[in-house]
């Protein structure tokens, strides 16, 4: 791994990122902070903005979490950038990063894992068995290492943000979730570290999953109501793509990730959808819920 740079300071392990973060939280100052895995993209840096703005102290943390990863997924070529990411959160002026090996996260014999019941089978979860569970085990893992005061998420992984906050509330962990909007390309396509991926041709064809949430929101403030119909209309315009293969595309309850057959405010449109051989994710919440989320507890 990289040496420290100048104004961040890199921390790899636990130990030590739990006893700074008590020094932090006992000299009174509020500890922000945005877990990543890296790859850092402008997604993740408005998520650093908001935690400086919001806190006295911004932590991220860099950790490619092997427990999230399929057996057939992508963990060994994830875009591992890590000089470059210091540079940015630098740039931002984060001042501490947690960045621990894997070895310091899941010692050998580690066998403790943390479920948050059937809302982890839902979207992402149907097609990547046991992947919420490793998101659930390693946000605990930092929620208890770093102790955050609020710890920031993004929006476009929607279906994340509804079981970190129901892990947040049923284990009644001290911290508060702030859920940032969708940061995109200027057609419309959704950040993400995986968009590295894409070959010059996929990358044209990626947008699509953007226009068929725009469809089903225009759908949607023009009046129907009717979920069966939104989908099939969303569904439509995937389809127009050649070489886009949708993986799912559903209306849900943003909290319980539960199909809604009648439009209600607030309710989540969610697609997955692989572009060549690279699974994208996006989403918009229908009028009501507004795009920021921020947890009450
Ligand atoms: O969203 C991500 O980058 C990851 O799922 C997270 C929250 C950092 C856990 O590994």
């Amino acid at each position: 791994m990289p040496t420290a740079s100048a104004s961040i300071r890199i921390i790899d392990t636990p130990e030590q990122m739990h006893s700074l973060s008590g020094e932090i939280r006992s000299s009174g100052r509020r500890l922000g902070l945005v877990p990543t895995m890296g790859a850092l993209h402008e997604g993740h840096l408005s998520l650093m903005r908001l935690a400086r703005a919001q806190c006295d102290v911004v932590a991220a943390s860099i950790f490619v979490n092997p427990l999230q990863f399929g057996p057939n997924e992508d963990f060994d070529k994830y875009p591992r950038t890590f000089e470059s990411d210091c540079h940015k959160l630098e740039a931002e002026k984060v001042s501490l990063l947690f960045a621990p090996t894997t070895e310091a996260m899941y010692p050998p014999g580690a066998k403790t894992f943390v479920e948050v019941g059937e809302i982890s089978d839902r979207l992402d979860g149907r097609s990547r068995a046991g992947h919420f569970r490793g998101v659930a085990t390693v946000v605990t893992k930092l929620f208890t290492i770093v102790q955050p005061d609020v710890a920031f998420f993004g929006q476009k992984d929607a279906a994340q943000v509804a079981i970190i906050q129901r892990l947040v509330r049923d284990l009644n962990l001290d911290v508060r979730i702030v859920v940032a909007p969708i940061v995109r390309e200027s057609d419309g396509l959704a950040m993400s570290s995986r968009n590295a991926y894409l070959s010059p041709q996929e990358r044209k064809q990626a947008p699509v999953l953007y226009r068929a949430l725009m469809r089903v929101q225009k759908l949607a403030d023009q009046g129907e109501r009717n979920t069966a119909k939104l989908i099939a209309s969303g569904k439509a315009v995937i389809a127009e793509e050649p070489g886009v293969r949708l993986d799912y595309f559903e209306i849900v309850d943003p909290q319980t990730l539960q199909g809604v057959s009648d439009l209600r405010s607030g309710a989540l449109v969610a697609v997955a959808a692989y572009v060549g051989t690279t699974r994208l994710i996006d989403n918009v919440l229908l009028s009501g819920g507004g795009e920021v989320r921020t947890s009450l507890r």
